[in-house]
C-alpha cells in the first residue's frame, strides 16, 4: 500500500484501477472527466505502455483530452468512434439505483453524449459520493450564455413547484467571470439539498428554453466501483444486482504517482 497517498486518493485510484478490468483490448472507451477519472486515464496509459494494450479513447473534456495524449492513449472524437463500448467516469453524487449527480467538474454535456453513446456507463468514485436522496451536491446545469439571467428566474420558478428542498440557482464563476464550458456556454449551480423525483426534474427542466442539459444521470450507469481509503473496493452493477467486494494492493510506482495534473 502507498504511504505517499492520502485516503481519499487512494479511494479514487483504487476504483479506478478496479474498473481498468472493464476495458479489453480493441475497445473504444469514453473517457470521463475529474479528479477520478484522472487516476483512470493514467492507468490506462500504463497499460498501454506496458502491456501493450490498444484502445481508442473518447475524452469528454479538453482536460481529459490532453491527459490522454500525454499518457500515450490514441484519442478519437465520438463522431469518430460513433459508438463506445464503455465509458468510465467519475461522479458528484450516486443513489443505490445508480442515479448520479454530475458536472462538478463542468464537464457534464460532452459526459453526457459519452456515456449514452455507450455500452457499458462505469462510474468510478470514494464512498463519500454514495448517498440515499439525490440533491446535496448542487445540481449542475448547462445554460446558453445569451439571456441566462432570465433563464436562471425561469428555472428557479420551476423548481419552486417541484419535488426538491431549494430553488435557488448560483452562476459558476472562474474568479471574476463566468465559468465557460468546453461548449462555450454557462453552468448554473442548483441549490436542492434534497432532490424528491430526480427522473421528473430531469425532464422538466430540459424543456426550459436557454437550458442545454442538467446534471442527473437517469438510467445511464450500470456499475459503480466504490473505492475506499484502505484500497477496498465494492463493484455493485445495478442490471444483476449482485455486489463484488475486491482488495486492490499496490506500490506507488514513479511513473503513474508523479504529477497528477487534477
Ligand atoms: C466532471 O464534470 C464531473 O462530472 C466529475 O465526474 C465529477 O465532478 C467527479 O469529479 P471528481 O472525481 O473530481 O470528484
Amino acid at each position: 500500500m502507498s504511504s505517499r497517498l492520502s485516503p481519499i486518493d487512494t479511494a479514487k485510484f483504487v476504483a479506478a484501477k478496479r474498473a481498468c478490468d472493464f476495458v479489453e483490448d480493441g475497445m473504444r472507451v469514453g473517457l470521463g472527466t475529474g479528479s477520478t477519472a484522472a487516476w483512470l486515464v493514467r492507468c490506462l496509459g500504463e497499460m498501454v505502455k506496458d502491456d501493450g494494450l490498444r484502445i481508442t479513447g473518447v475524452p469528454t473534456s479538453t482536460r481529459t483530452a490532453e491527459l490522454a495524449r500525454q499518457v500515450g492513449i490514441k484519442v478519437a472524437t465520438l463522431d469518430e468512434a460513433k459508438w463506445l463500448d464503455v465509458t468510465i467516469d467519475g461522479a458528484d453524487e450516486f443513489d443505490d439505483e445508480l442515479n448520479l449527480i454530475k458536472g462538478g467538474g463542468g464537464a457534464l454535456l460532452q459526459e453526457k453524449i459519452v456515456a449514452t453513446a455507450s455500452d457499458r456507463m462505469v462510474v468510478i468514485a470514494d464512498k463519500s459520493k454514495q448517498v440515499q436522496t439525490l440533491g446535496a451536491f448542487p445540481l449542475p446545469v448547462e445554460v446558453v450564455p445569451f439571456g441566462w439571467q432570465t433563464t436562471k428566474a425561469l428555472v428557479e420558478e420551476t423548481l419552486a413547484a417541484l419535488d426538491v428542498l431549494g430553488d435557488t440557482g448560483t452562476l459558476r464563476m472562474t474568479g471574476d467571470t463566468a465559468f465557460v464550458t468546453d461548449e462555450g456556454n454557462y453552468i448554473l449551480d442548483l441549490h436542492l439539498n434534497r432532490i424528491g423525483n430526480a427522473r421528473q426534474l430531469a425532464l422538466v427542466i430540459n424543456q426550459i428554453p436557454g437550458i442545454v442539459e442538467n446534471g442527473l444521470f437517469i438510467d445511464i450507469c450500470d456499475v459503480v466501483v466504490i473505492g475506499h481509503g484502505d484500497g477496498r473496493v465494492e463493484v455493485k452493477d445495478v442490471n444483476t444486482g449482485v455486489t463484488q467486494q475486491d482488495k486492490i494492493d499496490f506500490v506507488d510506482t514513479d511513473n503513474l504517482f508523479r504529477d497528477l495534473g487534477e
